[in-house]
């Protein structure tokens, strides 16, 4: 029985929703499928299967940065290795955020066979609908199972990356450092706070503390968004890039057929949705 591990780094929801899918239809298939997750990027993998998954959402055109580090501590291994990936728009300039977790398990020895990439909402720069968010949702779960059978028969899934994906994911790449500082800068309302500790608690990187009534914040932020994304009392600001804040989960469950592509990208999500680009 073919052995499927799958990695997943997801700070809201989005990306393990996609992977748990994947999951499913691969035990469908007949694998042996176990889902674990990224956090701080530092979890040991003693051995893998026969195929490796890594999944995560996409950070400014990148990988976040615990998933770039966790593909460089992966044993080395001739196992098939895939990606899969969500971001919130369908642009292409988001196709080369793989390369250097590419690039870490090609040094490993892994057999990189492709990736898989699923529009799903949002959990930064602006709010999608709950319609949307379940058309994303129920694309991507329509796409999931032609994804499953490629990783199931072990076959290729490369995608051809422009020139202009490069250039761009280079410079954005930037963003790794600008998360580490524009962490420092979150703040907590305290008099919206209602003392959960969710976000202390579920941190990626342990990055918030509590300590004599106050939070503070120290300088492994991911930006990840899980602390602001999840307050159930809407009490963080996220430094610089408050403008962008989204806070509350999406109702995945809502009427995706209502669902309205605004002017934002327009041409892009059309396409995405019109076409089975996977
Ligand atoms: C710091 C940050 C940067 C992001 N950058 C991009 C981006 O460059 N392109 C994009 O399409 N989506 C971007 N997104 C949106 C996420 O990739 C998208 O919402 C993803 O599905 C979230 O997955 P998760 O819920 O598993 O964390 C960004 C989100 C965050 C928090």
């Amino acid at each position: 029985m073919k052995k499927v591990d799958i990695y997943v780094f997801s700070a809201t929801g989005n990306t393990m929703k996609c992977a748990e899918e994947l999951k499913r239809n691969l035990v469908e298939l007949g694998s042996e499928v176990e889902i674990k997750r990224i956090e701080n990027g530092t979890e040991k993998v003693e051995s893998v299967g026969d195929t490796v998954v890594i999944c995560y959402p996409v950070h400014g055109f990148n990988a976040p940065t615990n998933v770039i580090n966790f593909s460089k501590q992966l044993p080395l291994a001739n196992a098939d290795a895939y990606i899969l990936k969500t971001s919130g728009e369908p642009l292409t300039i988001n196709d080369d955020s793989s390369k250097m977790v590419v690039k870490n398990l090609r040094w490993k020895g892994y057999a990189y066979k492709g990736e898989f990439h699923f529009v799903m909402p949002y959990n930064m720069i602006f709010r999608h609908t709950d319609e949307m968010a379940a058309k994303m949702y129920k694309t991507a779960k329509e796409r999931i199972p032609a994804a499953a059978q490629v990783v199931f028969n072990g076959e290729t899934h490369l995608k051809k990356i422009s020139a202009k994906a490069k250039l761009v994911r280079g410079i954005v790449s930037i963003e790794h450092w600008g998360a580490r500082f524009n962490g420092r800068f979150f703040k907590v309302d305290t008099d919206k706070c209602i003392k959960c500790m969710k976000c202390v608690n579920n941190c990626p990187t342990k990055n918030i503390t509590y300590e004599n009534g106050k939070f503070k914040f120290g300088n492994q932020c991911l930006l990840c968004t899980r602390c602001s994304f999840n307050c159930p009392v809407d009490a963080f600001k996220i430094g610089m890039m408050d403008f962008m804040r989204v806070n509350g989960k999406y109702n995945f469950n809502a009427d995706a057929e209502q669902a309205e592509i605004g002017k934002y990208c327009h041409k892009s999500y059309t396409k995405y949705f019109s076409e089975d680009n996977n």
